[in-house]
């Protein structure tokens, strides 16, 4: 049986922080009250399309799985604010890299994206549809988000990370997933102004307004992920004891505690890195999962288990098994542009920008 081996990994964190003071001089809310209510003290604001911050990641994950652009058969780009609709953002990704082997398809499941982009390419690197793949990770949502609503805009922040998959006979990358949607409930995440039903409504595309009941999507998040949890480890007929660590999605710290209350699970075997970046939806746990490697926290034959939630209400929880290598085979000297503005800078130039447009 052939399995999707991870042999490459990848991030990019764009370098303007917005920080909880910042978003305190513009909005009703303080360091104290988002820290305790959501463990997050910073996030990332993008200088740059999505595609680019997608690009840098790909390229660092190649380069760690030491293989280059040409040998790339797929690219599957996880994410809800890609560039541009038509042509895809996964193309733009190809493009800058120069991988014209390769098939690009862009992945919609809101927050879960990067992860749902990991089955995909999974299941279509076992059954031979392709060797490898690139999936990538990326979100951009500052540029649509509504800057006035703090009951959203201290959640989000921007960033990409990116895994190169590729076909081995060892049991290795994801080994299982459970996946779902609690679609009757898709209303409690629903954010207007994005998306071609509102081209004829006489609405600024972009000028968004977040309909969002965070306290029933908590609760929805806890219960469907600790479910996804238990389905995949059934599935496998793994204990949850034998999970060596769980790198969920990092959408609140309490919804991370109250899953980990519900599974049992020590707060040493949970990767936590919320506060350095809050919510970069799609992002959010292909780049936690960099970070553990990175940080030594993934040892070869590890197993993880990566729950995760998002808008729609999409649920899912993926259980890897680390391959034998965990230090990168090369290293790329892509980069980001310099940017020379601060978080809270790009932020005010987002809102004159719609303005204007809106004006
Ligand atoms: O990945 C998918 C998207 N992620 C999520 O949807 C996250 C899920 N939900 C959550 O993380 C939490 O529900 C929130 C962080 C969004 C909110 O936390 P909460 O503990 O559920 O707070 P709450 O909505 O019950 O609000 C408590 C109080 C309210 O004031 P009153 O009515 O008690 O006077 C809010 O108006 O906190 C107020 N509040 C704020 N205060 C300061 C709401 N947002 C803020 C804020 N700063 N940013």
């Amino acid at each position: 049986m052939k399995f999707a081996d991870i042999t490459g990994w990848g991030k990019c964190a764009p370098p303007a922080k917005l920080t909880n003071e910042d978003l305190s001089t513009f909005l009703d809310t303080d360091d104290e009250w988002i820290v305790s209510r959501t463990g997050m003290k910073e996030r990332r604001i993008s200088h740059v399309p999505v595609s680019d911050l997608a690009y840098v990641a790909c390229a660092h994950a190649l380069a760690a799985a030491g293989k280059s652009a040409d040998d790339v058969d797929l690219i599957i780009f996880g994410s809800c604010t890609v560039d541009q609709v038509v042509p895809n953002a996964a193309s733009r990704v190809q493009q800058l890299l120069g991988a014209d082997n390769a098939a690009c398809m862009d992945l919609n499941t809101a927050c879960t994206s990067g992860m749902y982009g990991l089955s995909v390419a999974t299941a279509m690197i076992r059954t031979g549809s392709v060797k490898n793949a690139l999936v990538v990770g990326a979100e951009v949502t500052s540029v649509l988000m509504d800057w006035s609503n703090r009951d959203v805009a201290i959640l989000f922040g921007d960033g990409a990370a990116a895994f190169f998959l590729e076909t081995s006979d060892e049991k290795a990358g994801v080994v299982a997933e459970s996946l779902g949607c609690y679609g009757k409930n898709r209303d409690i995440l629903d954010v207007t102004g994005w998306g071609a039903k509102y081209a004829n409504q006489g609405l600024t595309l972009g000028e968004t307004q977040w309909n969002f009941d965070g306290q029933e999507i908590f609760k929805r998040a806890v219960v469907g992920m600790s479910r996804a949890c238990e389905k995949v480890l059934e599935k496998e007929g793994m204990a949850k004891e034998e999970i060596d660590l769980v790198v969920p999605h990092q959408a609140n710290l309490r919804i991370i505690d109250a899953l980990a209350k519900r599974m049992g699970t020590g707060e040493e075997k949970v990767y936590i890195n919320i506060q350095r970046y809050g919510n970069m939806s799609a992002a959010t746990a292909p780049m936690a999962l960099v970070e553990a490697i990175e940080e030594g926290r993934v040892a070869p034959g590890a197993n993880l288990l990566m729950p995760a939630f998002g808008g729609g209400l999409t649920w899912s929880a993926h259980l890897l098994r680390w391959g034998s290598r965990i230090a990168p085979l090369g290293t790329s000297e892509v980069e980001l542009p310099p940017c020379d503005k601060t978080g809270l800078q790009l932020i005010q130039d987002i809102v004159a920008a719609k303005k204007t447009a809106g004006a």
